[in-house]
């Protein structure tokens, strides 16, 4: 198909904003995973297409050429013990989601085959997380990963040369050329790997604000409608919640302190945000799954595994499964812990009136608890736990939270960090956390 694939014509068409012909984006496709273009005439392309942004049709057809680009994983009818239902977040800081939600939903009956992302950029990712379990391995093959998810209704997984290949070459390049925030290729980039996984439906945890890639509102919104309009065009089911992220979720962030809180979220306590945000998107998932038919009841359902103890023996046996240690959930110290922690202190009395979670996210990455660039191994014991949110009084040398950190003198971090968060003299009006939601 590559064959006769004319890359400069191509490139032509998105500088002057032509549309492309399915069969361009189609033989791109194939090129960039079996060789016939350029690297660098693919990272010209992302910035044309950027600032020339794909339509709808052209979007369509790149997410679906993606998600062909490697193996397609199918269950047949009756396969599975329960319907297929997965959940995305399009990225931000402190979201750590995913860890009590998939195992939420499993045990409410339904199967989740998730594929899920390295951190990105300021923001976290759920494999990296994971991987902080003490031997845990996101990275299964195919034939395990469907196994997996046929014996334990969840299996985690990582796009690869297998699943969707084509997302990981323009990913790692988006990333380098400061190309990531645009919808189309968002859009392209996330459904690609999910519905290669062999899920039917997907709620989509779209966030907004300062630690998001899309920040404003609008943005966010349209963000949220693309996704599922395009869903629907591959005949996917998807619902699309938009979230707060001005402010980090959660206590923590950094990869083995947000696996802790995940882990008592489990238990049924963590942060009132962690919690809230965990069962509307099961609430969503079960409705969108068919499992239940409104979100009051599902949301029953699910705060009942959730604080009945269901959930945290899905993580248990999942964690095991994928080669992890479980004993974690009962003894969270078997997890990387950070050498020295550094107090940050209010410098003066009133109110939390802003914590930045870009910059958090960037101080997360400055402590080694990120990548700057894609080979950059993770630090999973560093990272911060808050004492205090938006909303919150206090007096002059409260403590706000503590920064964990490795060896490296952990100061200028603990600088940036003190710019990150603000006090003013008076309270600001709590944001909601869901903003608004799409079908
Ligand atoms: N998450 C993805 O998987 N891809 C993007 O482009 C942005 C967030």
């Amino acid at each position: 198909m590559a064959v006769g694939f004319d890359a400069r014509r191509f490139l032509r068409d998105r500088r002057d904003n032509r549309r492309h012909a399915p069969e361009d984006l189609r033989a791109f496709v194939h090129a960039l995973v079996h060789g016939g273009i350029e690297t660098y005439q693919v990272t010209a392309w992302l910035m044309a297409a950027y600032l020339n942004p794909l339509d709808d049709e052209e979007t369509f057809v790149l997410t679906d050429a993606m998600m062909r680009s490697g193996t397609v994983i199918e269950f047949a009818p009756g396969e599975l013990p329960g319907p297929t239902v997965d959940k995305h977040s399009t990225g931000g800081v402190g979201d750590k989601i995913s860890l009590p939600l998939a195992h939420l939903v499993a045990a409410c009956g339904a199967c989740v085959p998730m594929i899920s992302g390295r951190g990105l950029g300021h923001t976290g990712g759920t494999l990296d997380k994971l991987e902080s379990i003490p031997g845990f391995d996101p990275r299964l093959p195919v034939a395990a990963f469907k196994a997996q998810t046929k014996r334990l209704g969840l299996a985690f997984g990582a796009q690869t040369k297998e699943l969707a290949p084509a997302d990981g070459t323009l990913y790692a390049l988006r990333d380098v050329t400061a190309t990531v925030e645009t919808i189309p290729l968002i859009v392209a980039s996330i459904l690609s790997k999910k519905y290669a996984s062999g899920t039917a439906a997907v709620v989509f945890d779209v966030k907004t604000g300062r630690g998001a890639f899309m920040r404003e509102l609008a943005q966010s919104k349209a963000l949220a409608e693309r996704l599922i309009a395009v869903s629907r065009r591959m005949d996917r089911q998807a619902v699309a919640l938009v979230t707060d992220m001005d402010q980090p979720l959660g206590r923590a962030v950094g990869n083995a302190l947000e696996v802790v809180e995940s882990i008592e979220v489990l238990q049924g306590g963590g942060p009132p945000d962690v919690r809230e945000l965990t069962l509307a998107l099961a609430a969503e998932m079960l409705v969108l799954a068919g499992l239940e038919r409104d979100v009051a009841a599902a949301r029953s359902r699910a705060t009942r595994a959730l604080d009945g103890g269901d959930a945290l023996g899905k993580f248990r046996a999942v964690v095991e499964a994928q080669g992890g240690d479980p004993r974690v959930v009962d003894d969270p110290t078997r997890l990387p812990r950070a050498p020295r922690t550094v107090p940050m202190k209010a410098a003066r009395p009133g109110f939390v009136t802003k914590i930045d979670a870009y910059a958090v996210g960037e101080a997360i990455v400055a402590l080694g608890g990120g990548r700057r660039r894609a080979e950059d191994t993770v630090d999973p014991a560093v990272g911060i736990v808050f004492e205090r949110k938006v909303g919150d009084r206090v007096a002059e040398g409260d403590l706000l939270g503590v920064l964990h950190s490795g060896p490296a003198d952990p100061l200028d971090v603990a600088k940036a960090l003190a710019g990150a968060i603000e006090i003013g003299d008076r309270e600001t009006a709590a944001v909601p956390l869901v903003r608004d939601r799409f079908d």
